[in-house]
């Protein structure tokens, strides 16, 4: 039977053993997927022994999302733009297809929560400026969302996206990131701020006109405190963990040849 797992460093707070495990149960399918922690000087020797062992491929979290695509034979485009993979398939042959599906799961997960969202419609705003955001810029600029507006408190991580991702991005300073919002059709937030154990949100939303969609990509706690602020405006408010289980789908389809549903249940199912 085939076999799937997550790698990352550290691992247990990882939900996607429980939500393919969830699929697995759900469409009978005669499989495993399990959670795997893995050292850097480790990463290397894991990928080359796992398909022996009856592993057809496996997500890859942090910190080896940069660092898989050393291994990687065959690279998407996606993936390759974005500087990281999440999904690796480890075909017949040997070769090791690496894959982002983080962007996928995004718009997925977007389009399931404001389905009026029309990504032609307007500018949209990122606040942060990491490894998520990546992923973000190059789902929405092929989603053909018109201008994407950046803050970060530190300015210069905005400024090497642009560098990146070129002329379609603007960077406005962190102080004005509440006055820029009125510009915003869509608003995301990837900074770390809001979640568990980090520190407040404090950018005021009350610039937000009320048609804008705000997604947060933070899920614990499932509702942060800047989407009740964007809900407090009147906003549509979609919560980041649809991300997440979205994301998971074109790997556990490619594995278990199955396209799996994500629905309530699906949330429920790892809640
Ligand atoms: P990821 O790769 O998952 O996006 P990250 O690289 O740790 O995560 O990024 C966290 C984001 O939260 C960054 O944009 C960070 O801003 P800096 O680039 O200035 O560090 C942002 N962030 C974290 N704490 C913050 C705070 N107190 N105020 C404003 N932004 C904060």
């Amino acid at each position: 039977t085939p076999r799937a797992c997550v790698i990352g460093n550290p691992i247990s707070h990882s939900l996607s053993p429980k939500l393919h495990g969830y699929w697995l149960d759900r469409y009978d399918i005669k499989g495993s997927y399990t959670a795997l922690q893995v050292a850097d000087q480790d990463l290397e020797k894991t990928l080359r022994e796992l398909p022996a062992q009856g592993f057809v491929g496996m997500n890859v979290t942090l910190p080896h999302k940069m660092a898989v695509l050393e291994f990687a034979d065959q690279i998407t485009d996606r993936a390759t733009l974005i500087g990281a993979a999440n999904t690796l398939t480890f075909k017949e042959d040997g070769r090791i297809l690496a894959d982002n599906t983080d962007g996928y799961g995004f718009i997925a997960n977007l389009r399931q929560g404001a389905p009026d969202w029309d990504p032609k419609a307007g500018p949209a705003m990122i606040f942060g400026a990491g490894g998520a955001a990546r992923a973000i810029i190059v789902a929405l600029a092929d989603a053909g969302v018109p201008e994407i507006i950046i803050s970060n408190r530190t300015r210069a991580k905005a400024e090497a996206l642009r560098a990146d991702f070129g002329a379609r991005i603007r960077v406005v300073d962190w102080v004005q990131a509440g006055t820029a919002l009125a510009d915003a059709n869509l608003l995301v937030n990837t900074t770390s701020l809001g979640m568990k154990g980090a520190a407040d949100f404090k950018v005021s939303l009350d610039a937000l006109r009320p048609e804008t969609v705000v997604t947060d990509i933070v899920y614990n706690p499932l509702r942060t405190p800047f989407l009740d602020a964007a809900e407090a405006v009147g906003c549509t408010a979609v919560d980041g963990l649809g991300m997440l289980l979205h994301q998971g789908v074109p790997g556990f389809e490619r594995w278990f040849g199955q396209r799996p549903e994500v629905d309530e249940a699906t949330r429920r199912a790892v809640l």
